[in-house]
């Protein structure tokens, strides 16, 4: 049904445009008293073995909508309604800014695939922190990962304080933070992965939310899949020796290889991150050397090109903890989520481990 709704109406609009609208449905649909319960009913129906600790926290399942779908963290019942275990929202930036021109997200359906270069657009970290403040007395909380990255107007050199006031802001509100450094789309946002600079920018965000919150909010790095291997593992053994609590790994790539669709089409499409299922063999990639830098000392959230259950459970067999997914929600629609539970549950079941977290680099042994 989605992929008839697919073709006839959300292929026809542009790629945002479609977004904007399926994201307002969503909405809409959890504002209603009593449909949300019943789409949550069909949806998300959760095998309760799924459940999940991770990052020191309980989840109904390990799988979650990746950071991009809501920046702004304006539909997390919606997005929660629909089956995702937990929802990471951002990139939110210290200031507010709009992105780059339009347009600025690409459909490759040949591929699976989407080209992005929004670039942060997202209302700052002021005003999403007053948002999450207003809905902290709701009921249903999800749980809610924020994911905040660098205004793009700031220069690289006064990046960490850009990161400060957003986790200043926005620590308080987060059941874990992530410091995304890995985005394509910010002139030299990548740069701060090297880790002369990103250690000392995470050991000043870990004081920042320790200052601001009364508890240990998760620390997190979100991390490129074109990093070089070394440099991969620089960067788990810097997140072991700070005491971060996981990496996420991994962003969109700014790599063209492998996809069926025109190359002049690619060309005209032009500069921006590519995310879906041209991602998939690289994502697992890092996931295993981290897995094996690590060796299960750190939560590993592994995304990018996760489209069905066998995806994320191989994931989790390769050592992730939780798994995310963004492009195939885009491709295959609200049913997705149910999709790969059932198929995680049958496949946990069969495994004969307890529990995910059992099953968590496992994959030598099965
Ligand atoms: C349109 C779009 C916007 C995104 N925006 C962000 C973002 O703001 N911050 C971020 O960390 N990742 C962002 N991402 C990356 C995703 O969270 C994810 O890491 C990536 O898409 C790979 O997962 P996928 O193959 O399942 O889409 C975005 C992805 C897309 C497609």
């Amino acid at each position: 049904m989605y992929k008839l709704l697919f073709d006839l109406v959300f292929k026809k609009m542009d790629p945002e445009k479609a977004h904007h609208l399926a994201f307002f449905w969503i909405r809409l649909a959890a504002s209603v008293p009593g449909l949300r319960q019943l789409v949550r009913l069909v949806l998300a129906p959760r095998d309760p073995k799924l459940r999940t600790a991770a990052l020191g926290l309980d989840l109904p399942g390990p799988f979650g909508l990746g950071a991009g779908f809501d920046k702004n963290g304006i539909g997390i019942d919606g997005l929660a309604m629909l089956g995702f275990d937990f929802v990471e929202i951002g990139t939110v930036t210290g200031e507010p800014q709009p992105g780059n021109p339009a347009p600025r997200l690409f459909r490759l359906v040949e591929d699976r695939a989407l080209i992005n270069r929004m670039g942060f657009n997202n209302q700052g970290s002021a005003r999403v922190a007053a948002r999450l403040k207003a809905r902290q007395h709701t009921t249903s909380t999800p749980v809610v990962g924020i994911n905040i990255g660098k205004t793009k107007v700031v220069p690289e050199t006064e990046a960490t304080e850009d990161y400060l006031k957003s986790t200043r802001a926005l620590a308080p509100y987060a059941d874990y933070l992530v410091v995304n450094v890995s985005s394509p789309n910010t002139p030299g946002l990548r740069n701060l992965q090297a880790v002369q600079v990103l250690g000392p920018l995470l050991w000043d965000v870990r004081k920042a939310a320790d200052e601001v919150t009364h508890h240990h909010v998760p620390l997190l790095v979100k991390i490129a899949p074109d990093l070089a291997d070394e440099d991969i593992d620089e960067i788990a053994d810097m997140a072991l020796h700070l005491g971060l609590d996981g990496i996420i790994a991994t962003n969109t790539t700014i790599g063209r290889d492998g996809l069926l669709a025109d190359p002049a089409r690619i060309e005209e499409i032009g500069m921006g991150g590519l995310s879906g299922a041209p991602l998939k063999e690289r994502s697992l990639e890092v996931l295993k050397r981290l897995r094996a830098r690590t060796e299960g000392r750190l939560t590993i959230v592994s995304v990018g090109g996760i489209e069905t259950a066998e995806d994320a459970w191989q994931r989790i067999l390769h050592g992730a903890d939780l798994v995310q997914g963004y492009s195939a929600f885009v491709y295959q629609g609200p049913f997705w989520m149910r999709r790969v539970h059932k198929g995680l549950s049958a496949r946990l079941r069969a495994s004969g481990h307890p529990t995910i977290a059992d099953a968590v680099g496992t994959a030598k042994s099965v």
